[in-house]
């Protein structure tokens, strides 16, 4: 693809990741929610965008590299940087219903909310190397770096079915990467290793 279609898609993709960030913020703004009632749709766009970061190079190992594999592969960096941007806000959204770090404090040792902490920590290493320089300087490290969201999604789901009674939700989004996973071993098992992530 010529650049500036590249720059161009790009900006494209940005603006749709960042649609619903600003529905949220503006029904917050307009007092059509609380910073609670946003609690549930930001800590599920930013599961959701793990899960799509997580899924092409799985699905690339099975099916072989294919134009919308390769395309998706292309923007994983986008979905994971945008992943925890949206962990961000739902912090934030945490730190001003309770309003206080003493009432942040006084909560972080309860399972369901430590856990939420370690899966933001588990993406931090991530989000931060994810620029052209960070794959420069970083070398083979690079890829090391970037497995630790395996972590972080695990830790994303124990907080999340400590905190909600009901586990389904939280099996719908962890269902396509079990099966692009078990793909993946079938293929590995029946193929010499090739490498993603
Ligand atoms: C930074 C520390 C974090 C804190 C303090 C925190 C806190 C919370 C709280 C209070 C809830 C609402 C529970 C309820 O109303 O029943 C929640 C739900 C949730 N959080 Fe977090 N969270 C954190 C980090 C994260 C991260 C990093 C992710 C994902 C990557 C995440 C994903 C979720 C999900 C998926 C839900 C459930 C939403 C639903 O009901 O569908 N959280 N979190």
């Amino acid at each position: 693809m010529q650049p500036h279609l590249v720059r161009f898609s790009r900006v494209g993709l940005w603006i749709m990741l960042a649609l619903p960030a600003a529905f949220m913020l503006a029904r917050l703004a307009q007092g059509e929610a609380l910073a609670m009632d946003l609690f549930e749709p930001s800590g599920d766009m930013a599961v959701r965008l793990i899960v799509l970061a997580l899924l092409p190079g799985p699905l690339t190992d099975f099916f072989g590299p294919n134009h919308l594999l390769r395309n998706w592969l292309a923007v994983r960096r986008n979905l994971g940087v945008a992943a925890f941007i949206y962990a961000l806000l739902h912090l934030v959204l945490y730190a001003t219903d309770l309003g206080s770090l003493a009432a942040m404090l006084d909560e972080v040792g309860l399972p369901g909310i430590w856990t939420g902490w370690l899966a933001l920590l588990l993406l931090l290493p991530a989000a931060v190397t994810s620029s052209n320089r960070a794959i420069r300087l970083l070398g083979l490290r690079w890829k090391t770096i970037q497995r630790i969201v395996y972590p972080a999604l695990l830790a994303s789901f124990a907080h999340w079915l400590l905190l909600e009674s009901s586990w389904q939700k939280a099996a719908i989004h962890g269902a396509p990467l079990i099966i692009a996973w078990t793909l993946r071993m079938t293929r590995h098992l029946q193929t010499p290793r090739r490498k993603t992530i």
